[in-house]
């Protein structure tokens, strides 16, 4: 039996990481050990809880208004720890959060072999998104299994000299934790949110929280929703807040009062997929929202300048539209009332994966521990 230990932190990488720790548990091959840093605390427990997941670990490292700095160090003393007294056969990490890549140095610095889930997505510049793609090219040069969601992330390796035989096409876990979530149509917690879901009305489904959005650009995001709000009486515009302060600081105040604007706390994942299922239009700068919208046929409207994610942007599903105010409204304008290119980008495609991505996984781990074949690619059929 080999003890491989997940180690997240945040809402994403949990959602994520969740199918992957499934896998691990009911596998006879392997013992599966959680540790959590709490990078994210409320934000992380909703996911941990809807997928009945109880941490081995937890280093509950959250601070308000927390430093990147100060969650690398954290990060790293805590798991640097936990190993000295149970030192895993490998460790897996997720994405391209700090707690990811803090887990993969902590890690790699005591001889631990990683596992990079979510390999290979680069956006190509530096500084956007900021500080995920430094810390995504770090953990890919000190990850020996590389499990890349799609044909292109696993080309991005590849382009960087990772060799071949360490990289596996699985498909993206979310879709797995989507697919598992969506079906089951859970209730909303707020009658409110019932009330919108059965009302018939179109819904913008919002959410923001990007490092590099935060200031002025997600004060202009607020100010495009409150003109949207007032254009649109009809529409209901629902943000489920980010529990970041400088998040709400910035987008809040434009939209205060205005009646078809519905802001709540983050929401639940079966809340979120349910809404997201009901949602005419999506605006965002999530990188897994990107990845789940298209799954359901939404057009998504991302608001960045560019992505690590192109799969989505070629089916034409998703359209890159930046932070101008101006920009946003009219983009939203555009999918509400011209039916032509609502059309057009309302289409069900699922380049991000099948449902298999975590099954695929555990088949590259255990061909890694020598206790399995290796598989084949995923490959998408967007
Ligand atoms: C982090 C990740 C980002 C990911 C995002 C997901 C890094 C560098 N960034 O964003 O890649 O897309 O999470 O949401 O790892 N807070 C709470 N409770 C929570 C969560 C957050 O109070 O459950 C507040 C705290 O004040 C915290 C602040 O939000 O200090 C920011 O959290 P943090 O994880 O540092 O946010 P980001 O780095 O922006
Ligand atoms: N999500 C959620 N509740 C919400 C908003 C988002 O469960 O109120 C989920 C969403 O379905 C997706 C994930 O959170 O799977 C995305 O997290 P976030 O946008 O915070 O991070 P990113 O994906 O950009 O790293």
């Amino acid at each position: 039996m080999f003890t491989i230990m997940p180690i997240y932190g945040t809402r994403p990488e949990a959602i994520k990481m969740a199918p992957i720790v499934k896998v691990l548990q009911d596998s006879p091959d392997f013992e599966c050990v959680v540790t959590v840093t709490g990078q994210h605390r409320e934000m992380l427990d909703q996911v941990n809880e809807i997928f009945d997941i109880t941490p081995d670990h937890d280093l509950n490292i959250i601070q308000p208004r927390q430093t990147l700095n100060g969650v690398l160090t954290r990060t790293v003393e805590g798991l640097d720890k936990i190993f000295a007294e149970t030192a895993p056969d490998a460790v897996v990490v997720q994405g391209d959060t700090t707690t990811s890549t803090a887990g993969a140095i902590a890690a790699f610095y005591r001889g631990i072999p990683v596992i990079h889930a979510e390999a290979g997505l680069r956006s190509f510049n530096l500084f956007s998104p900021f500080p995920e793609e430094a810390n995504r090219k770090i953990t890919s040069q000190i990850t020996s299994l590389h499990l890349a969601p799609t044909t292109t992330s696993k080309g991005n390796l590849l382009r960087e000299a990772i060799a071949e035989e360490d990289i596996v096409v699985t498909g993206n876990t979310v879709i797995d934790a989507l697919l598992h979530t969506v079906e089951q149509q859970l209730p909303f917690t707020d009658p409110q949110l019932e009330e919108i879901a059965s009302s018939g009305k179109r819904v913008l489904l919002v959410t923001t929280h990007r490092r590099e959005n935060q200031g002025e650009a997600m004060r202009g995001v607020g100010r495009a929703l409150a003109r949207i709000a007032d254009a649109e009486p009809e529409l209901v515009i629902v943000l489920p807040v980010h529990r970041n302060p400088a998040v709400r600081e910035a987008v809040l105040p434009a939209i205060e009062g205005k009646p078809n604007v519905v802001v709540t706390e983050p929401l639940a994942y079966g809340e979120f997929t349910r809404m997201l299922s009901v949602a005419h239009v999506v605006l965002t700068d999530s990188g897994g929202v990107q990845e789940e919208a298209p799954s359901l046929g939404k057009p998504v409207l991302v608001m960045r300048e560019n992505t690590e994610r192109p799969e989505a942007v070629t089916a034409g599903t998703v359209k890159l539209i930046g932070t101008d105010e101006e920009r946003i409204v009219t983009e939203v304008d555009r999918l509400l009332n011209n039916d032509a290119a609502y059309h057009e980008m309302a289409n069900a495609v699922n380049p991000y994966g099948d449902g298999k991505a975590a099954e695929r996984s555990l088949a590259a781990i255990a061909q890694m521990f020598g206790v399995g074949q290796r598989i084949a690619d995923f490959e998408s059929q967007a």
